[in-house]
Order: structure tokens, then sequence, then C-alpha cells
């Protein structure tokens, strides 16, 4: 059997923003359950809540009330060290969690010089701790948004398969390529993330080609979605989804064998290939630099110095 955590270990960091401004898409229900996944194959995985609304971390059952210092002291204390403000909510399973708090960080930091970059100044120094990094945006595009943006390398779009989404769609994308002008030059988006996804419906399946059909035609230009993919299968709809965050539960410890489960394992599946790929396609487009051995590293080099010690 292959042993994922040592493939992991060779790839660099993922560092995804969950994000769709269109409310109860299913960002903090895939944020949960893809980072469960991943880290239930064995990788390292951290989310951070930056949803006021702290619904990444009442799903992992952490106690807003008794947690300690949040993302929200992280954003707006210097003094706070991003170790103090995590959470160990599962083996190999870290936390940033958010209390409703973070809704006056928006108007605390509206002054603040470089205020779009202090996530990223906070967290950038301590990303190779981790495997995936997964941050829960919340359903706005405000400073918290910006903030998830301007650190992430990449975007992924969790939305339902029908046709207002997609005119959603494209003024996600629109501002994606804004902020990445702005704040975030090589900001990309990964790609859709289908939920709550009834695969019966005609409908449904027209939506998923249309899709395929923009971001192939998206291929080779410069846009942000350049590299974009529609992830299949999509996760399907599934009560259990929906039941396990009033148990403060993954769907992984509440219903580990239900459709729900499966499909989030799935994708982790497809999302660490996915990444593997990526990788692999930069590596060969920027070849590393080849590493020239200084002479004093050289056996002969070596010699020589023993000759002259001698
Ligand atoms: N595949 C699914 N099947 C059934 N219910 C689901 C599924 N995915 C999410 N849900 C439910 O849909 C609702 C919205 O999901 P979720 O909270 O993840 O969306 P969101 O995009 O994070 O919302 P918000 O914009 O408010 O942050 C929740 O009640 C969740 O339990
Ligand atoms: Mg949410």
């Amino acid at each position: 059997m292959t042993d994922v955590r040592q493939e992991a270990e060779r790839l660099p960091t993922r560092v995804m923003a969950l994000l769709n401004q269109k409310g109860g898409v299913g960002k903090t229900t895939s944020t949960v359950n893809l980072g469960a996944a991943l880290a239930e194959a064995g990788h390292r995985v951290l989310l951070v809540d930056l949803d006021p609304q702290g619904h990444l971390s009442l799903h992992l059952g952490i106690d807003g009330a008794t947690c300690g210092p949040t993302i929200y002291d992280l954003l707006i204390d210097p003094a706070v060290t991003l170790d103090a403000t995590i959470q160990k909510a599962r083996p190999n399973l870290d936390v940033v969690p958010a209390t409703v708090d973070l809704a006056a960080a928006e108007s605390e930091l509206a002054g603040a010089a470089e205020r779009h970059a202090i996530l990223r100044g906070r967290l950038r120094p301590h990303v190779g701790r981790w495997d995936f990094i997964l941050l829960d945006c919340p359903p706005s595009l405000g400073l918290l948004t910006l903030n998830a943006l301007a650190f992430a390398d990449e975007v992924l779009v969790p939305m339902q398969a029908h046709f207002l989404a997609l005119q959603g769609l494209g003024r996600l994308l629109e501002t994606v390529s804004l902020v990445g002008r702005g704040v975030n030059p090589s900001l990309k988006v990964a790609g859709i993330l289908l939920c709550m996804h009834e695969s019966q419906s005609s409908h449904g399946r027209e939506v998923v080609q249309e899709l395929k059909g923009f971001f192939a035609a998206a291929k080779g230009t410069a846009a942000a979605w350049e590299e974009a993919v529609v992830f299949l299968p999509a996760v399907r709809r599934n009560i259990k989804l929906a039941e396990a965050p009033s148990f403060g539960q993954t769907i992984l410890d509440y219903a580990p064998t239900c459709p729900g489960a499966m499909d989030y394992r799935t994708l982790a599946t497809r999302i660490v290939e996915d990444w593997r790929e990526r990788v692999r396609r930069r590596a060969v487009a920027e070849p590393a630099p080849v590493v020239v051995e200084t002479p004093k590293r050289t056996r002969r080099a070596r010699g020589d110095a023993a000759a002259t010690r001698a």
C-alpha cells in the first residue's frame, strides 16, 4: 500500500481559500470534512475559521467561550502567537477558531497599514508545519476575505450546479482576478467543488458541462482560472452532512460510511492527486536551479585540504 504521509511530505504546502460570496453553498461543510478526510489519510492539516459566524469551530465541537485566543486575537494583537490560537481538534487536524468577536475585526483594522496582509504576515512563516491549510471564508468580499486571498495560493469555489450559481461564478472569478492583481499576483483558482449535488438532474449535468467548457476555453490564457478544474465526482446531497455539525463532529466521526463521508474521502484523494500534478507541471516549467558544489566540498578539495594540513 502507498504511504500517503511520505508522499505528502514531498509536496509543498497547499494553501486554499474556500470562497463563494453566496451564502449556504457548502464552504464550511467542505472545509471541515475535506480537512478531516485529508487528516485521516495522514496529511497534516490546518483549518482557519475566518467567518464571524464561527460555524467551522462549532462544527468541530470547539467552544468559543472557553477556547482561548482566536483568529480575532491573532489579527488584532501582534503579541498573540499562532500557537496560542491553535486547537488540536483531531489527530493531524489543527484549527484556528473564530467567535462572533471576529465581526469587529473589519472595523478595528480599517485604519491599519497593510490591513489586507495581516493573516499572511502571521501565517506565512509557519506554513511548512502543515501539508494543507484550508481557509473557511465568510459569505462576503470584505476585509477578512481579502486577508484570505492575500495569503492563499489558490481559491477553491464550493457551489451548487444550477444556472444562477453560474452567473455568480463569473462575478467571483472577476473579483479573484482583481484582488490577485492588487494583493497577490500569483493567486490561482484551483477549481469548483460541487456540493449538495443532485446527480440525477439533467440540469445539474448541463451546468457541469458548461463549467467544463468555460474552463477549457481559459486554458493557455493569463486568467487566474487558467488551470481550474471541476472536481468530480461531486459531493452528493446527504442529510448526514447536515446533521453532523449539531454534534460537533465531522462526517468521518458521525457517520464514517455514509455517502457524504465517502464523497469527502474521494475529494481528498483528488485534491492530493491534483496538487501532485500541478507541482510536477511547475517543476517542468521552472526547473530547479542546478546546485554547483563549492570547491571546498569536492573530494579533490577535501584531499588537498588534508594534504595541506599534513
Ligand atoms: N452535501 C450536503 N448535503 C446536505 N446538506 C448539506 C451538504 N453540504 C452542506 N449542507 C448543509 O447546507 C447548509 C449550508 O452549508 P454550509 O454551512 O457548509 O455553507 P456555507 O457556504 O459555509 O454557508 P455560509 O455562507 O453561511 O458560511 C448547512 O446546513 C449544511 O449542513
Ligand atoms: Mg460557512
